[in-house]
């Protein structure tokens, strides 16, 4: 069965997006030449499972579509196509990734946000967690985690300090 990855990046106090969707907190820890494992990361991966609102955020980036050739879904009650590269899905989820999990191919990246991670981590879909924390607080937007961590039954496996400040944990279920 194929893995779903879990790939994502918080503040050190939980938020994945600061006020108004912000990502500007992801810029303190960007260093030429470093990309923090997420080109091998991607290599692995050849489809991509993403809420509407990610997804708009990706767009609204002003860089080329960087999944463009992997299959991509979007879930949205509310949109009715995207560009070519990408199928919107308005059915939950959960049930889809399950579905996914039986094909055949290579792994699945759930690129977030809270909301899909949520559901995914909630029927027990999300096999390894990515998460990297960036040295910076935010204080509000959108949590990663309601609780504030990570549910139980997780173990770090591997975990990498890099210059930056930044620390990337791998977790597995126990
Ligand atoms: N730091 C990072 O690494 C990172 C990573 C990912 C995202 N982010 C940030 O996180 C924010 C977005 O996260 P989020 O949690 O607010 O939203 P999200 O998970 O990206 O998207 C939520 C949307 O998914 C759709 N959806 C949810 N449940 C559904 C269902 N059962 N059926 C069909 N569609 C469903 C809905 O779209 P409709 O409203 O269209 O129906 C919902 O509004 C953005 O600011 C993004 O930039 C940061």
């Amino acid at each position: 069965m194929r893995t779903v990855t879990l790939y994502i990046a918080t503040s050190l106090d939980g938020f994945i997006a600061g006020p108004g969707g912000s990502l500007d907190f992801l810029e303190s820890v960007q260093a030429a030449g470093e990309d923090y494992g997420y080109a091998a990361f991607t290599e692995g991966i050849d489809t991509v499972v993403v809420g509407r609102k990610t997804y708009a955020s990706v767009l609204d980036m002003g860089v080329p579509y960087p999944h463009a050739g992997k299959h991509v879904f979007v879930y949205s009650k509310q949109l009715n196509t995207t560009a070519d590269h990408t199928v919107v899905h308005s059915g939950p989820p959960a049930d889809h990734v399950r579905e996914l999990k039986c094909l055949p191919g290579k792994g699945i990246y759930c690129e977030g946000g809270a909301d899909i991670a949520h559901q995914l981590l909630r029927a027990e879909l999300i096999d390894r967690i990515v998460l990297s924390i960036i040295p910076v607080h935010l204080h509000a937007g959108v949590e990663l985690f309601p609780t504030g961590e990570l549910p139980p039954g997780w173990l770090a496996q591997d975990r990498i300090v890099y210059p930056s400040g930044l620390i990337q944990t791998t977790y597995l279920k126990a």
